[in-house]
């Protein structure tokens, strides 16, 4: 099967400061002639400089959340507009680190994706199951739920990608083995066509937990795994490249 050009997004989560920012010049040299395309998503204080300095090069930057509505009365949120007007060309929704430390419920992400669109960029929606929903054998009804609840209808592979990524593989060191990836994300392929028919062909699928340059090259390879999604080896460019480097 001919593979989807990768995206290979690294996600910062509440790390970073201005001193990091070298780290965006180290990657934006590092990126030239890169053959996926390549993401960084930094605290949104930094977005605005990380895309200052990422200008004039593939790297794109992002956010890691945004809130529903363009503006107004909700202190502490950021709007996707406002991710947009700082450069960003692209928002994460639904991580699970948001689904479980906010509650955030799977139409409140479906909001949040609409949100991104809606201000031109492009949403990585994050599902993913649990250690217990994994060990009742819930996987596949999980994804399935969070894909019908959280997708909005309009997905498309420009405006839309699909992150798969274990809870219980962030952040742990723990991946999910070969087989237990290409199994989700054949399923979750099988979910999108349903709905979306053969578009959904070309939507991208990430994988991501404990994603590292020394696994990235064998779970880049599998089927239907369209890129990865980076938390702690996204921190240092070195790491950040290598499997970057790994990717098609
Ligand atoms: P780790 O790569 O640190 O496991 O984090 C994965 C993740 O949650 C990316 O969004």
């Amino acid at each position: 099967m001919a593979k989807l050009r990768q995206l290979v997004a690294g996600n910062w989560k509440m790390n970073g400061t201005a001193a990091s920012l070298a780290e965006i010049d180290a990657l934006k040299a590092g990126i030239a002639g890169a053959t996926a395309d390549v993401a960084i998503c930094p605290p949104a204080t930094l977005i605005a400089q990380a895309a200052a300095r990422a200008a004039g090069s593939a790297l794109m930057i992002g956010g890691q959340d945004c809130h529903p509505k363009a503006n107004g009365a909700h202190t502490g949120d950021i709007a996707a507009e406002m991710i947009a007007d700082a450069g960003g060309k692209l928002v994460i929704v639904g991580h699970s680190e948001r689904r479980a430390d906010h509650k955030e419920p799977n139409e409140l992400v479906r909001a949040k994706a609409e949100a991104g669109w809606r201000a031109g960029l492009l949403v990585v929606l994050c599902i993913g199951e649990t250690e217990a929903e994994r060990k009742a054998g819930e996987t596949n009804a999980v994804l399935s739920k969070q894909l019908a609840g959280s997708v909005p209808e309009g997905a498309t592979a420009a405006n839309t990608v699909i992150a798969y990524e274990p809870v219980w593989a962030i952040g742990t060191g723990l991946t999910a083995s070969n087989d237990d990836i290409a199994a989700a994300h054949a399923h979750i392929r099988a979910r999108l066509a349903e709905r979306f028919g053969d578009g959904a062909k070309a939507v991208r699928i990430l994988y991501g937990g404990s994603v590292k340059p020394s696994n990235a090259g064998e779970i880049l390879k599998l089927d239907d795994v369209d890129g990865a999604l980076v938390g702690g080896a996204s921190l240092k460019a070195a790491d950040f490249l290598a499997i970057v480097a790994a990717a098609k």
